[in-house]
């Protein structure tokens, strides 16, 4: 059996005083009568029975051990991340939340193909402190399974709530998990996120980061753990499935010595494995990954560097100080190990998915997406030349069809562009036909770059939003809200 080496993996999170399994840890949380306790093992994960998933959520603030300093944690349930759900297609969730947190907030199904509206995947509820709401819904039973995930999604407090700690993984089992090469295959989960604190040892309040740019922190953890050591001893393939749940966080992977062999992207399976020398997550994004090997060892997990793009004196004085660099570090930094004694090269599977091309339709929409002012809050993120208002319908489809969007960036920086309630496939970059047929709800729109992405409104009728999933951009105002009528 393998795991992800004790010591160094850590359960953000709550402990009650003396806890003698915390004591070598590097982020644990303090003693503290009033939060409840955590067992001593690895987060709960919440699977769904007889065709139910069930349980009860809390979002609340938790002080928390961080690199030996005090630091409030915003979590779900007292994890950070927070527990993982699973569910299979077919399968109804109920989820009973409470927000004990300071501020209102909501939950968002990143992904998940499923109601827009009501008590189900609805970005419009406001949850005010103090006050309980079920959330409920089913997933469709043609539902893909993959890496999906959770978290709040307020307007203008997204990027705080997440930058806590607010964010898990929502598994949906299936076909991908059925085939034998996978099935058998060594399956990790690596959410990662990032944190920073002030001198105080508190977390860095949005008056001291670099809205413009996106916060970052400086503090990265893969499941609440700075560099933990994925073992094996198993000869199977290690099947990685990565969640980047960082507000702004860009994460270009690369494992030391090896490919990784994609098999899936944030919409599920791919036809076939992909090989690949790096991978790049932009925040929101989830890939999964194989990797085999005949060379026993210990192999750093990088992050290499990367260029959003910034904001340059644009910000003026909103520009963070200078630990909130903006992730254009040229040094790689190890995100986590992996150590293997005999994982040896097994076969990888050949076919995964059948995935077919959509047909071109007739409706082609254009977004540009920019930055300006906006005559009451100054600085902007703007899409079409306009921050987000709450009431303003922006875009109007049909239930039941297939449209073509073009999104332009004529900006400074780098945008994710994401689409809640149903995947997409992405056409051509630059003009540039795409040539990997895949879904995925989350496209990375670089500055100066023209993508194009057609997708299917299939099912579900409502009033949605699309957002840079760069979240402060998203809260300083880069989303739209989406009609889809029946
Ligand atoms: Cu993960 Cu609207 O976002
Ligand atoms: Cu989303
Ligand atoms: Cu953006």
């Amino acid at each position: 059996m393998v795991n992800i080496d004790r010591r160094r993996f850590v359960i953000l999170g709550v402990a009650g005083a003396g806890t003698a399994w915390l004591s070598n840890w590097l982020l644990r949380g303090t003693s503290n009568s009033s939060i409840s306790q955590a067992s001593d093992s690895l987060p709960p994960v919440y699977q769904s029975s007889n065709g139910l998933l069930e349980l009860n959520l809390e979002a609340r603030e938790y002080p928390i051990d961080l690199n030996g300093k005090q630091a409030y944690l915003l979590a779900y349930n007292g994890q950070v991340p927070a527990p993982r759900l699973e569910a299979k297609p077919g399968d109804k969730v109920r989820i009973h939340f409470t927000n004990n947190l300071t501020q209102p907030t909501n939950i968002h199904f990143h992904g998940l193909h499923i109601p827009i509206t009501g008590n189900a995947d609805n970005v419009f509820l406001k949850i005010e402190p103090g006050n309980k709401h079920t959330y409920e819904f089913q997933i469709p039973a043609n539902h893909p399974a993959g890496t999906f995930w959770y978290h709040p999604h307020l307007h203008g407090l997204v990027a705080e709530q997440l930058f806590g700690g607010l964010a898990g993984l929502f598994v949906v089992r299936g076909e991908l998990d059925n085939i034998p090469e996978i099935k058998a295959a060594q399956e990790e989960f690596l959410v990662l996120q990032d944190f920073a604190l002030d001198n105080d040892g508190s977390l860095m309040g949005s008056m001291h980061m670099s809205l413009m740019s996106g916060r970052e922190g400086d503090i990265i953890i893969v499941n609440g753990s700075i560099e933990p050591t994925i073992s094996s001893s198993a000869k199977r393939l290690l099947r990685l499935r990565i969640l980047n749940a960082s507000p702004s966080r860009f994460y270009r992977l690369a494992l030391e010595k090896h490919s990784f062999y994609q098999i899936a992207t944030d919409g599920g399976a791919l036809n076939k494995p992909v090989e690949l020398s790096e991978l790049l997550l932009t925040p929101g994004q989830r890939a999964e990954v194989l990797v085999k090997g005949d060379k026993p060892g210990q192999y750093r997990l990088l992050n290499l560097p990367y260029d959003r793009g910034s904001m340059g004196m644009m910000g003026g004085g909103m520009m963070g100080g200078g630990m909130m660099g903006n992730n254009d570090s040229d040094e790689p930094i190890a995100l986590a190990t992996i150590d293997y004694k005999s994982l040896i090269s097994t076969t990888l599977p050949t076919k995964l998915n059948s995935i077919a091309k959509l047909p071109e339709p007739e409706v082609l929409r254009r977004f540009e997406l920019n930055h300006g002012m906006n005559p009451t809050v100054g600085m902007a993120f703007l899409i079409n030349g306009k921050p987000y208002e709450r009431d303003r319908t922006d875009t109007q489809v049909k239930l039941n069809t297939i449209e073509d969007w073009e999104i332009a960036n004529t900006g400074v920086m780098d945008h994710p562009f994401h689409i809640h309630g149903n995947a997409f496939q992405v056409i051509s970059r630059n003009g540039k036909p795409e040539s990997l047929l895949a879904w995925r709800d989350t496209v990375l729109v670089k500055r100066g770059e023209t993508v194009r992405i057609r997708i299917p409104f299939n099912d579900f009728a409502g009033k949605t939003v699309y957002h840079c999933h760069v979240l402060d951009h998203e809260d300083l105002g880069m989303m739209g809200n989406l009609a889809i009528e029946a």
